[in-house]
């Protein structure tokens, strides 16, 4: 059997259809739904109907799972599965709300950050029939081949130190402030003040792919201090030019949810960002299963 992609008009992002994901999968299939993700680094199907447990069953298919760093949003019954969701109970948080509105890999803070990540769709907001809170995912393999002579050079063999702190302060500047004493809100202040001790991790710049030998920029938005080498100027202007190299449109593919999509990303090809367009009442709540770094720790 040969799989049914319907590809995207985008290098990633390409639908598998014809797959039920709540049934065993065969070897050979499983090879080849495999081989598609490895290759294009996002791939995604359609109209599933799982239970926790089917979703860490095809997760395990890849290898090991592991679970995100805040334990808090793995649910209880099943730690496996980390919860992004906008959904209060009783007035708590059932999972993390902001998964990521800025351009990033996942857990760039650990030295090795995971293979990827496996999201399934259980409550999308629909406001006036339009779909809201949008994936972005950006190919930063297809950025990586299309680099100018110049660019590539520049970024080849550089490391970039990337900073929990300097995340922290991007996002403390998109966080609003109270209209009214046109200060941050006491919850804010008492989050800046608990936020962990700066956390510095190196990665190199360009990333050689442990399955397919390819290689891709690794960046994230706002989350890198400085590139090794380079002053402060140097190293903004540098980033800077990386990051509009990668966002051009002809690398990007923008997911549109509907309940029951699960899209994979490998976490080293492509970069990707929540839009977190939409709020309460609408719900959001998907179901995150990790999976773990193929470079031994
Ligand atoms: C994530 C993430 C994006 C989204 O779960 O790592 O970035 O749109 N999610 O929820
Ligand atoms: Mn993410």
């Amino acid at each position: 059997m040969t799989i049914d992609i319907h590809y995207a008009d985008a290098p990633l992002g390409h639908e598998i259809r014809g797959i039920d994901l709540s049934q065993p999968i065969s070897d050979d299939v499983f090879a080849e739904i495999e081989a598609a993700y490895d290759r294009y680094g996002v791939v995604l199907f359609r109209g599933q109907n799982l239970t926790p447990d089917q979703q860490i069953a095809f997760s395990k298919r890849f290898g090991k799972l592991t679970q995100y760093v805040v334990d808090r949003y793995n649910m209880r019954t099943h730690p496996e599965i980390f919860v992004v969701s906008n959904v209060l109970k009783e007035g708590k948080a059932t999972g993390l709300a902001d998964a990521g509105r800025y351009w990033h890999t996942d857990m760039w803070v650990t030295a090795n950050p995971p293979r990827g990540s496996i999201l399934y769709a259980i409550e999308v907001p629909v406001d006036n029939g339009v779909p809201k809170g949008d994936t972005y995912f950006a190919s930063t393999a297809a950025a990586y081949d299309a680099l100018p002579d110049d660019l590539r050079q520049r970024i080849e063999g550089r490391t970039a130190v990337f900073s929990s702190e300097a995340y922290f302060k991007a996002r403390m500047a998109r966080t609003p402030k109270d209209p009214v004493t046109g200060d941050y809100t006491d919850s804010v202040k008492e989050r800046m003040q608990q936020r962990p001790k700066e956390v510095f991790q190196q990665h190199p710049m360009v990333k050689v792919h442990p399955r397919t030998g390819r290689k891709s920029i690794y960046y994230a938005e706002e989350a890198i201090d400085h590139v090794v080498g380079l002053s402060p100027e140097e190293s903004m202007a540098l980033l800077d030019e990386v990051r509009r190299h990668i966002l051009q449109p002809q690398f990007i593919y923008r997911h549109v949810w509907a309940v029951g999509d699960m899209v994979m990303w490998d976490n080293i090809s492509c970069i990707h960002k929540a839009t977190g367009d939409f709020d309460l009442p609408l719900h959001r709540t998907m179901h995150r299963t990790t999976l773990a770094s193929l470079v031994a720790a």
